[in-house]
This record gives structure tokens, sequence and C-alpha cells, in this order.
């Protein structure tokens, strides 16, 4: 949060919102907050208000002018109409010639104490600290006042003073909910030195994993432990067939998940996009499973493939990293990756937390199905270790500083992957388009000749994950494919591999793991080099331009 040093501010009631421009353009006349027509109601508004056109005909009307092209506007000026005295009447009322999404606060000069907050598919929680209530749509937002929150619902108004909170329904019937504990400290969400959160967080992946890990592996047993499956374990074990749905980043993790899933529960498992499955009419048939992975757990369109899926009666799960958001509430079960709080816009230690409870999943089911204790043994070994190798790959950092320094003036790039590192290509060409701004593809690595390989000219640079493995010789052929046309290569193999730096421009190495595990260790490099890429070529690597941490707008 950004302080805001000004000394003609006087008061201690205050709204403000960082806006991501969905009506109007990012102008000055469109950020929040906005007033009614007298200017004594202001709003801030996280969402967007579907019918606002017609509200707007409707009070243009009525003889409001209209100072912005927002939505936003429109419901402050409809609030303004029904103000008769009492902010939160006034609000209720005008909620409900709302269609749409909305996470508001409001506040009004003639109840100077009083926010009115209220919520429908947008984020909200109220911090509870001493003599003061804060209102946020994330918790690591308050964490520097408090860590006693309570979450809103959808569907409910919350009246804040400095002393006491109040919530209702939208039709006015009191709620009661318990005041909960944000498991973040204040000391996760700080730079700790680092230069930008994104590069902290790559770095923090070892210690990340360890906590994600921890007591879930049972070696002599060959067994993983899941708390949040248990309730679940016997329908899950009963299904036919798994849906994992997601966005960005999220959604790559995913797809190493169906890797993982038909690879050790033996299961068919398909990966949709969570705004495509929500629209498209999905067949769920009896046994079927959703599982929903977000990192924030607010993504608008994650949670709206999860509703989706459960009206159609599937068993839904979630895989997500905020406690007590509202994926993690909405699903019957779940598993919390426990990476900590992940700041930087673009996802690193989310990637690779979500791809390792993937993992333990698999290993859960796969193990109840027809795993032996040994090979469920061996891949736990192998998973295990992953926290020691991160470290080593690390060590390995400025490698990736190298490729970036040599090639960050290139404006497209191409990552190439097969099998279990196909969906790191995707991520790797994901992580350096949102930072640094390169246009990037990924693909897998025989896709290639069917069209891209016309993009290849002298020096372009094609990252391939080879690392060892089943399809390492035919990757090797697409690296000649490539360098045979004057493509830069930049390899990322497993150490020990001989072979690779006569064929390739640049080679990071990474440690030796099973295949299926190979992406949390081989994803570090891409990250890096995206990185530093960014840094190289002058991007805010936190906050890129058009981007927002939690997408929640559709
Ligand atoms: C946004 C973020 C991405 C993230 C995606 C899904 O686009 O910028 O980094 O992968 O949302 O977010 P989620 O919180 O659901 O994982």
């Amino acid at each position: 949060m950004e302080q805001i040093v000004n000394p003609q501010l006087k008061g201690h009631t205050g709204i403000g919102h960082t806006r991501w421009a969905t009506h109007g353009a990012p102008t000055d006349d469109n950020a929040h907050p906005h007033a009614n027509a007298n200017g004594r109601i202001a709003i801030v508004h996280n969402g967007i208000i579907e019918n606002y056109v017609s509200l707007r005909k409707y009070l243009e009307h009525l003889g409001v002018t209209f100072k912005s092209d927002t939505d936003t506007e429109v419901l402050v000026q409809l609030i303004g109409r029904f103000y008769k005295g009492d902010l939160e009447q006034a609000v209720r009322r005008a909620l409900h010639d709302v269609a749409g999404t909305y996470g508001i606060t409001v506040i009004c000069a003639d109840e100077p104490d009083v926010i009115v907050a209220a919520r429908k598919g947008s984020p909200l929680i109220i911090g509870v600290g001493q003599g003061e209530h804060v209102i946020a749509s994330d918790a690591s937002a308050i964490l520097a006042h408090t860590s006693q929150v309570v979450y809103l619902e959808d569907g409910e108004i919350a009246r804040v003073t400095p002393s006491e909170f109040r919530l209702t329904t939208l039709e006015a019937i009191p709620v009661n909910r318990e005041v909960e504990e944000v498991e973040w400290s204040l000391d996760q969400i700080e730079l700790a030195g680092y230069e930008h959160f994104m590069q902290k967080e790559i770095f923090e992946q070892p210690t990340a994993m360890e906590n994600c890990l921890r007591g879930r592996i049972d070696l002599e047993e060959g067994q993983v432990r899941l708390g949040g499956l248990v309730d679940c374990t016997r329908e899950l074990i009963r299904t036919k067939r798994f849906i994992l749905t997601a966005c960005g980043t999220a959604w790559h993790s995913a797809l190493v998940g169906e890797y993982l899933f038909e690879e050790i529960i033996r299961i068919p498992t398909e990966v949709e996009y969570a705004s495509e499955f929500r629209y498209r009419n999905p067949i769920v048939e009896e046994g079927t499973t959703v599982i929903a992975v977000s990192q924030s757990g607010e993504t608008t369109d994650t949670q709206a493939a999860l509703r989706e899926a459960k009206q159609r009666g599937a068993l839904v799960l979630g895989v997500v990293n905020v406690v007590g958001s509202t994926i993690a509430r909405e699903t019957d079960a779940g598993v919390y990756l426990h990476v900590g709080p992940e700041i930087g816009v673009a996802s690193t230690k989310a990637f690779t937390g979500q791809v390792a409870v993937l993992a333990l999943m698999a290993c859960y089911l796969g193990r109840r199905k027809h795993m032996s204790v040994a090979s469920s043994t061996l891949f736990l070994t192998a998973l295990s270790r992953i926290p020691d190798q991160m470290r080593e790959t690390l060590k390995g950092a400025d490698q990736a500083k190298e490729v970036a320094a040599r090639f960050h003036q290139c404006e497209n790039w191409l990552y190439l992957g097969r099998g279990f590192n196909y969906p790191l290509a995707l991520e790797g060409a994901l992580k350096l388009k949102e930072i640094s701004y390169i246009h990037a593809e990924g693909l897998p690595a025989a896709e290639m000749k069917h069209g891209p390989i016309a993009l290849i000219t002298e020096g372009m640079p094609v990252v391939f994950i080879a690392t060892a493995g089943s399809q390492y010789e035919k990757i090797m052929s697409n690296v000649e494919e490539v360098r045979s046309r004057g493509g830069s290569i930049i390899a990322i193999a497993t150490e020990g591999d001989r072979e690779i730096a006569r064929h390739a421009d640049h080679v990071i190495f990474v440690p030796d793991t099973i295949e299926p595990l190979q992406p949390l260790l081989a994803s570090i490099p891409l990250q890096l080099i995206a990185y530093h890429a960014a840094v190289l070529r002058g991007c805010n690597v936190d906050k890129p331009r058009n981007l927002a941490k939690s997408v929640t707008v559709e």
C-alpha cells in the first residue's frame, strides 16, 4: 500500500483504490473515488456494474450530469438519489437496482465516522484493529495494522465505524461472523533486502517448498497426508474424470497436473481455462471431480467455473494459496499451498507450490489405487529432495542473468518443451511477456514444425527445456532444426549432460530429478531469465503495465 503524505488531508476516514480500467480510459477523471452530484458521498469500487448504461440513461433523464465514463459513477449517483440521512440504507437500496459485481466502500460527509462496504463477486475483508477498522480487498494490504480479519460473503453489507462493525445481508438480515487470524506475518510481505518482490519470491522457493511439503510426506509408508482431503477421499478414489480449471500461470501448473494425474493416478484428466469452462455448457458426468487451481483464491473466472461445476453436481476441490479466500471457502475440500504471500504480479513460488501440491495429490490417490509402496516411496523421496535441489539451482542464478544480458533486446523468443516440460515452455514464455513486454511464444517442441518454425531467423533466441528423460533424443532433434536455421539455442539441461554444450549457445544446468518433477527445478532459470530481462529493459518488475495480481473482473 502506498502511503499518502499530504498535510492538507485532514480526517480519520478515507477510501482509495488502484483502478484496473474496465470502463473508460485510465485518466484522472475516471480515477476513483467518484462522488455523487452534490459531492458529499464518495465511492471506490472494484468490479463491473453491468447495467450501467440503462442506469446512466435513467439518471441523465432525471438531470444528473456525469463527470467520468465509469460504471462506478453511476452507482454513487444512484446512492446519492436514495440518500435520506442513512448511508447504509441508501447503499442497500441502490444495490437492489444494480446488476454485476462489486466490492465497494462508500463514505458520506454527513456521517464522518462511517464507512459502508458491500460485496458481490469481488473480495472484501474488514481488518479489526484497536479503536480502528480497515477495509481491503486483500489481507496483505492491512497486515501492517492488524492480523484480525472478518471475511465478507457475497450479498453482504458492512457498516463500519472506528469502534464497531455490523454485518447484514442485502435484505437487512443481521449476520454473525467470527473474527479470524491471518496466518501471514508482516515480514513476509516486506522486501527483506531484495530489490523486487519477484526476485525475493524466486529466491524464497526452497523455503516455500519446505513449508508446502512439511508434514505431508510419510516416506516409510510411501503415503501422503493431506488433511484437507480426508473427508472426501472415498469419493475422490471413485472419480472417473478430473477437470482442472484455472487462469494464467495457475493454468500452466494445472497442465503439469494433467500430466501428473494421468501418469500417476491413471484417471482421465483435462485442463480447462476457467473463462471457457464457465460459458460452454460443459459436460459434468457422475464421478467428475473439478479442481480449481488459484494462488489468490479470488480470480473471478475461476470462481465462476467452480460454481458452474458445483451446480452440475461435481465434487469441487481447491488448490489455493490464500487461506480463507473465496475459492477456499466455496470448495468441498482442498489443499493449501502454504508458500506464503506472493506480492509480485508475475507468479513464481505459487507456480512451484501448485505443481508440488498437485504432485502430492497425484501420489495421495495413486497410492490408494494401484501405486506400490516402492514406487510411491521413490516418487516422494524425489519430491522431498526438491527444496535442496532448488537451492542448488539458485546458485547458478548468474547464468540466467548472462542469457538475459545477451538477448534482452530481442523482441521475439520461442520456448519449447516436451512432456512434463511442455507446460513449462508456456510458463517461461508467459513470464517473459508479463514483465519484460517481449513477445514470446511457448509450444510443445514438435509443434514448431507446423508453423512457428517459419519465424526462426538468425540469432532469434529459442529456449529449450531439454532435461534428461524419455523425450531427450526427440528434443535434441528439435534443437538441431532450430540451429540449422540460425536460431540461438538456450538450453535448460540436467547436470552431467556433456552432450548439450555442443549444440547450444547457452546451457543452464539444473539438478537431476525424476521426469514428473523436473518442472519444479527447470522453472527457476526461466523465472530468472524473465526477471533479469525485465530489469535490464527498465520495466516495473513487480507491477507490470496493464496487469493485476488478482483479477476480480471477468
Ligand atoms: C493474474 C495474475 C497471474 C495469475 C492469474 C491467475 O493474471 O497476473 O499471475 O496467474 O491471475 O491468478 P490466481 O490467483 O487465480 O492464481
